[in-house]
């Protein structure tokens, strides 16, 4: 019991990671690049799963991962400088220390999609937690159907990984589309919401697994839209984000209805969630 103990408080120590590179993304976006100290595990991660990120002294907070699975010696984060976290975290550079535990939660299920078409729908910063997933999808793309990658963002500007989104757009194994909410005059694409573009890409709703992640309420209408088009509500993912303490499903902080969202989730199949997702903040 006192060892089970021991061992169970060890694994909410945040392990301290040297930043390795930083990357401005957008305005208030960051990419993170960390390695984890000599001799330590490289963090192995499932798309779809998160770490905690601790800015010493200042606090912690819950950071999907954004890197390659297939590369864990480098463990990336890309971040919203918000609050008092997030901008400490934003403002770390090369050669300075991050504390990071995990990685924790249920990530994308990948395997739901094998054999099937392939809806990503991405709003804002919404991408980064997806970028896993799609380059899961793509280092194994003959294992899926059509595959089709929906981008929104508010303005030109603050579209999230352009040069990466311009080179997917450049296969042909890949439709990606992109829209914003309001356009300037560098602007010559898609104007208006995510969902707009849905009735403009090619895909067998029956045999369509969806991945969603952005914020709320476009996620709420978004699925929805895809379940009114015929895609099995449980095959219709979405990542969720509510306030996170110890990310282990022992504190209750980030409870969603009866869900905790840090060990049942981040990522819900829309079936499960969609009573708790009319309701606001449950
Ligand atoms: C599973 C999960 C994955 C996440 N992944 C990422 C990620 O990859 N990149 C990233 O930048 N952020 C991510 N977040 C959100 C991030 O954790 C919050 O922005 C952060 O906790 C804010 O802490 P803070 O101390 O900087 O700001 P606070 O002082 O806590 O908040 C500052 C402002 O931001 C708002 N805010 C706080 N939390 C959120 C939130 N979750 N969503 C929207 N607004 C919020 C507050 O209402 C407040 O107005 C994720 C959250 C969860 C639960
Ligand atoms: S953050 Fe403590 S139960 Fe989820």
């Amino acid at each position: 019991m006192a060892l089970a103990l021991q061992r169970d408080s060890a694994a909410l120590l945040p392990r301290p990671f040297r930043v390795a590179r930083s990357r401005r993304e957008l305005i208030d976006v960051w990419t993170l690049e960390l390695e984890a100290p000599d001799g330590h595990d490289p963090v192995s991660f499932r798309p779809g799963q998160f770490t905690m990120v601790y800015a010493f002294g200042i606090g912690e907070v819950p950071i999907s991962i954004s890197g390659d699975p297939v590369k864990p010696d480098v463990l990336v984060h890309t971040v919203r400088a918000v609050g008092a976290v997030t901008r400490a975290v934003c403002a770390a550079r090369k050669g300075d220390t991050l504390g990071v535990r995990g990685p924790y939660g249920e990530g994308w299920p990948v395997e739901a999609a094998r054999g099937r078409d392939v809806v990503i729908m991405a709003g804002g910063l919404g991408l980064a937690p997806l970028r896993p997933l799609v380059r899961a999808v793509m280092a194994q793309r003959a294992a899926f159907g059509r595959v089709v990658l929906l981008v929104g963002a508010r303005t030109p500007a603050s579209l999230l990984f352009s040069r990466e989104l311009a080179r997917w757009r450049a296969r042909f194994d890949l439709d990606v589309r992109a829209t914003v909410d309001a356009g300037d005059s560098t602007w010559n694409g898609d104007v208006g919401v995510i969902t707009t573009l849905l009735p403009r890409v090619t895909f067998d709703p029956a045999i369509t697994t969806a991945f969603v992640c952005g914020p709320e309420v476009m996620m709420r209408f978004a699925a929805a839209d895809l379940v009114h088009r015929g895609v099995p509500p449980d095959l219709v993912f979405l990542s969720m984000e509510r306030n996170m303490k110890c990310a282990v499903g022992v504190c209750g902080h980030c409870q969603f209805g009866p869900a905790f969202v840090c060990k049942d989730g981040p990522v819900f199949p829309y079936s499960r969630i969609e009573a708790s997702l009319r309701i606001r903040e449950v």
